[in-house]
């Protein structure tokens, strides 16, 4: 059995840019080859990263209304968890979330997520 190196198993993480370039209760969205990625900053500062397409029709969720914890969807009002990505609620679906962090100030994405595909 071949060993990997341990670098392949740690974690890259992308610099995206600075926390406060964010606004609270706002989104700015991320450019990957598999699609927009929304990064979302609540108002007590957490941050959180998914697909920027609602799983009920594809609605940008960057374009939403952040609350607590959860988005609105812009197009038919689903409510999202940032936290897991599933609709609340009596609606179902689900969006697949990303890691994403915050070091000094700067916010940092999963690398995996630039391989990934919304599709
Ligand atoms: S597309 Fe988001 S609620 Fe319909």
């Amino acid at each position: 059995m071949n060993a990997q190196p341990a670098t392949a198993l740690r974690a890259e993480w992308i610099d995206i840019g600075q926390l406060d370039d964010i606004p609270r209760q706002g989104a700015r969205t991320v450019k990957t080859p598999g699609g927009d990625i929304a990064i979302f900053r609540t108002m007590d500062d957490q941050i959180f990263a998914l697909w920027d397409r609602c799983p009920h029709k594809g609605g940008p969720l960057s374009q939403g209304i952040v609350h607590g914890h959860a988005i609105t969807c812009p197009l038919h009002n689903w409510v999202i968890s940032l936290e897991n990505g599933e609709a609340q609620g009596h609606d179902s679906g689900c969006v697949h979330r990303f890691r994403v962090k915050i070091e000094a100030g700067r916010v940092l994405l999963d690398g995996a997520a630039c391989s990934a595909n919304a599709a």
